[in-house]
């Protein structure tokens, strides 16, 4: 069996394909083994998958040879980016359904679930535009000589993704890679298969052909270190732990030097400045740490505030966070729903402990909200000493960190005082000190006067620890092609 009937809170029954996608086709793994997910809300398990083991791996990486050498390298680039735009309207015909088993997996709240989805499909379209403008370059050396340029796909892909954007991980990553001609094996967080499944369902529809777009199930030390590991994957892209993106580097560089990029962790400065104007600042430092229950790579978890303003501010946030509605992802006007595992819950508590013990204050929260389910109360700390691990670590949770600053000179160097780099954000209503604050932070994005504006024509991606390569926008493309240079001579022989 590889697909069994499910139900979801708005959408009632649909069909929950529950296979690996290897080749266009629904299989069941060689070893039989399957994975459970769970419903953070409720701790109970919404269904098993098929687990992907190494020989899954192998097949599904022979499969995306195969195509690549075949099948798609006769495929125009016209035709790839149709294949694309019509994934995306397929994923939006699907949009419904799609969200509410985001929303049942994952935790997050409905409504969020539906701006996921809708990005998902967007940004597949945009890649899919893309396809067809893939140029090279005609380089002049000498009368003698003509020398052009082909960004070449680099080959078979392999794409690691986590489990707080889901489809949307899915769609950063497909949507690049295939557009530049490549071919895919992706695999899946352990704690959240369900919707890249139900997704992986409308590939074959889009017109894509066998073994281009592969997507597994598994573990990480399994499946993820086999595809690390692989001799035949040309590339692998990761979204997820500093840690693991590290391990990725050595399985790399053991085995046949694969190529990397990685977008990793962070623990951005969100900074407000005397002069902003304090209601905005405060919803965006809101949004910035509070939206997707602070599971975000480039959450604005260190908030700097500036001293004129500062205990207002820190009275004013405390009321806008209590209003944070925390519960059900299906009631309407939820903002946050439960953590993603009990691990993550227990992560989160065990950094709030420790703010607690080093003796920063409690602003609000700091607890678990209610007795079911992975929900932890909107957090904050005010008074934090940069040598808190609550300063320093990335928490992933709805905790954020507040701090007293002075001077534009003390912040820039304290908001670069991180080994990380992903984004920042500067409120301020004094135009100079917004860019000169922006350009001297170290991080690969930086909002001024919001929050997590992120959109896939932009690129984003880490400076520093926070990763290596670009994921959205045009730069994105450098990730998934590489260059020849191919030259003819024009002229006689060169020597004799
Ligand atoms: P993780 O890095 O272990 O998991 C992310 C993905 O990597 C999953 O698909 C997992 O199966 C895979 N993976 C795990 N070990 C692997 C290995 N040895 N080889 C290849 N793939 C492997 O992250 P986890 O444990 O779920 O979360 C831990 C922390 O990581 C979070 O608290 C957060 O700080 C950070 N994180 C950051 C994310 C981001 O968006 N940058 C997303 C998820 C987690
Ligand atoms: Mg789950």
């Amino acid at each position: 069996m590889t697909s069994i009937q499910l139900e979801t809170p708005s959408t009632g029954k649909y069909t929950q394909p529950t296979g690996l996608f290897i080749n266009n086709e629904w299989v069941k793994g060689v070893d039989g083994k399957s994975l459970e997910t769970i419903n953070p809300s409720t701790e109970q398990v919404i269904c098993s998958v098929a687990e992907a083991t190494e020989k899954d791996v192998d097949i599904a990486v022979a499969a995306a040879r195969k195509a690549f050498d075949g099948e798609w390298r006769k495929v125009t680039p016209e035709s790839r980016g149709k294949m694309l735009v019509k994934l995306g309207d397929l994923i939006d015909e699907n949009l419904e359904t799609l969200a509410a088993v985001e929303a049942l997996d994952n935790g997050k709240s409905l409504g969020m679930a539906k701006g996921d989805v809708a990005a998902v499909a967007a940004c597949l379209r945009y890649y899919g535009g893309w396809a067809d403008k893939i140029e090279g370059k005609v380089i002049d050396t000498n009368p003698e000589t003509f020398t052009y340029t082909r960004p070449e796909p680099i080959g078979v892909c392999a794409q690691i993704i986590p489990w707080n954007f889901p489809l949307l991980m899915w769609a950063w990553k497909i949507g690049p890679a295939v557009a530049t001609g490549n071919t895919v094996v992706l695999k899946t967080a352990e704690q959240t298969p369900l919707s890249a499944l139900v997704a992986a369902d409308l590939i074959k529809k889009a017109g894509f052909p066998p073994g281009v777009i592969n997507i597994i199930s598994g573990f990480g030390k399994v499946a993820g270190a086999a595809l690390s590991s692989h001799m035949d994957v040309d590339k692998i892209a990761f979204t997820g732990s500093t840690v693991v993106g590290r391990q990725i580097m050595k399985a790399a560089a053991g085995s046949n030097l694969k190529k990397v990029t990685l977008e990793l962790g962070g623990k951005s400065p969100n900074i407000v400045f005397d002069d902003a104007d304090i209601e905005n600042a405060i919803s965006w430092v809101n949004f910035g740490i509070f939206f997707n229950h602070g599971q975000c790579c480039c959450a604005g978890s260190r908030v700097y505030v500036q001293s004129g303003i500062y205990d207002k501010f820190v009275e004013r946030f405390k009321v806008r966070a209590l209003a944070n509605k925390v519960g059900d992802p299906f009631t309407a006007d939820t903002f946050q729903g439960p953590q993603v595992s009990q691990l993550q819950f227990d992560r989160i508590m065990g950094y709030i402990d420790e703010g607690k013990k080093a003796g920063a204050t409690v602003v609000t929260g700091g607890e678990r909200h209610g007795d079911k389910g992975y929900f932890i109360q909107p957090t904050i700390f005010s008074d934090v000493k940069e040598d808190m691990k609550i300063m320093q670590e990335e928490i992933f949770g709805p905790v954020c960190s507040i701090a007293k600053f002075e001077t534009e000179e003390e912040i820039i160097k304290t908001g670069n005082s991180t080994i990380y780099g992903l984004a920042a954000a500067v409120h301020t209503s004094n135009l100079n000190t917004a860019l000169r604050v922006a350009n001297s932070l170290r991080a690969g994005t930086v909002w001024i006067n919001s929050y997590n504006m992120l959109h896939h024509q932009i690129p984003f991606g880490g400076f520093k620890q926070s990763g290596i390569g670009r994921e959205l926008g045009e730069a994105a493309l450098a990730n998934y092609t590489q260059n020849k240079s191919v030259s003819i001579r024009l002229g006689d022989a060169l020597f004799g």
